[in-house]
């Protein structure tokens, strides 16, 4: 293995092993999207979104379009976290006003005529959009790949579409126990192949989505979001060792602690609702952690936006901190909000 030494790795990189660097490191969340014009003007050309997400040369426009505008220290690919069950068999549509819709997978015989057979196939697109980036990406820019964890996609598989409470995927893991085990086993052998072959084709780090952690009560989050997270890492760095993984159990609260310890991600990103005083006195001394500007705060904007914006830098500036939103950053956001933002956090010194 070639032996990077520390100070010619990226910032992002070295800010997510635990540096303090010189200035913190930033991107946020869904950073390409619909509150950009030239992501609208491209998505229209495409057609549907996945005709714009399988297609490497305008998914890797897609994903350096934000970086022409605000200089964020990584791109993340762009891609969707349910690629995976479309690539495993399942019927997958994005409808206008809608989001995903899925056939749902909520028993025996919709599980077993899933498949990892063609996995590689349908998602060599991804792996040629990794390619062409990485032989694009800006000097001194990393390039994030990611997946879903297993319990936030069984959501979507589970219930054909996107829920408030994940009603219907809680029940099956109640009621039909060793099926819905079943799923998530397949869907920690696919993600962790799928992110493998993404370190494979350039990507530089990796994060794990978990967005509906949150509504799982504690036993439950341990089967279902720890424990697939862990062996997914294992998996991981069986091949690649030292490659960041950051994870995201989105309202997982004071759980977040033990989540840590138990997958060792190399950093997590924190949600909205953590205090940053709580973040740099419990999280922060174990690993980095990346966060929390609350994104409808990004889009309302003021004197407010920049408060909290230097809130969340002082508060974490003694530790590792990659600057990020608690969330994805949502279509109506002005795009001045944004560069002032970023502004902020380049002009900014620890
Ligand atoms: O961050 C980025 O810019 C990279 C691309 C990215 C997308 N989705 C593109 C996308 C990433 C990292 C995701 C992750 C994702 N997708 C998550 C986890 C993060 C989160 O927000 O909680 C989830 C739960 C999904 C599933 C998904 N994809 C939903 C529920 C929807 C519909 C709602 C919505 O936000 O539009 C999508 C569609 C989607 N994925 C769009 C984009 C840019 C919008 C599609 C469009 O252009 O119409």
């Amino acid at each position: 293995m070639k032996n990077v030494n520390a100070s010619s790795e990226k910032l992002l990189i070295r800010t997510l092993k635990g540096e303090v660097a010189e200035r913190v490191p930033f991107w946020f969340m869904r950073q390409a999207g619909r509150y950009l014009p030239e992501y609208m003007k491209l998505r229209a050309k495409a057609g549907s979104f996945l005709d714009l997400a399988y297609n490497p040369d305008f998914a890797t426009e897609v994903t350096l379009q934000p970086l022409r505008r605000f200089n964020m220290d990584a791109a993340i690919l762009f891609s969707d976290i349910l690629v995976i069950p479309h690539a495993l068999g399942q019927e997958l549509a994005f409808k206008a006003g809608e989001g995903p819709v899925l056939t749902p997978v909520n028993d025996i015989k919709t599980l077993e005529a899933l498949s990892m057979e063609g996995m590689h196939d349908h998602l060599s697109p991804v792996y040629q959009t990794i390619t062409n980036l990485s032989k694009k990406m800006p000097s001194g820019v990393a390039l994030i790949g990611f997946a879903g964890a297993p319990w936030t996609v069984a959501t979507y598989m589970v219930g054909g579409r996107g829920s408030k409470d994940q009603a219907s995927t809680r029940l099956m893991a109640y009621q039909d126990r060793e099926t819905f085990s079943k799923l998530i086993t397949l869907l920690i052998n696919s993600t962790s192949e799928y992110l493998i072959k993404q370190v494979d084709h350039g990507a530089e780090a990796l994060q794990i989505f978990d967005s509906w952690s949150g509504s799982l009560p504690a036993g439950e989050f341990i089967t279902w979001c720890v424990e697939p997270v862990q062996k997914i890492i294992e998996n991981i760095r069986k091949v690649y060792p030292a490659v960041p993984i950051i994870g995201f159990p989105k309202g997982a609260g004071a759980k977040l602690k033990n989540y840590i310890k138990k997958t060792k991600v190399t950093a997590v990103s924190i949600d909205t609702s953590m205090s940053t005083s709580w973040v740099r006195s419990t999280i922060q001394p174990l690993c980095t952690v990346q966060g929390n500007l609350d994104p409808l705060l990004l889009a309302s904007g003021g004197i407010a936006l920049e408060n909290a914006v230097y809130h969340i830098l002082d508060h974490l500036k003694d530790g590792g901190h990659v600057f990020n939103l608690g969330h994805g950053i949502i279509p109506q956001t002005p795009t001045e909000n944004v560069k002032l933002v970023s502004d902020i956090i380049l002009n900014y010194r620890r």
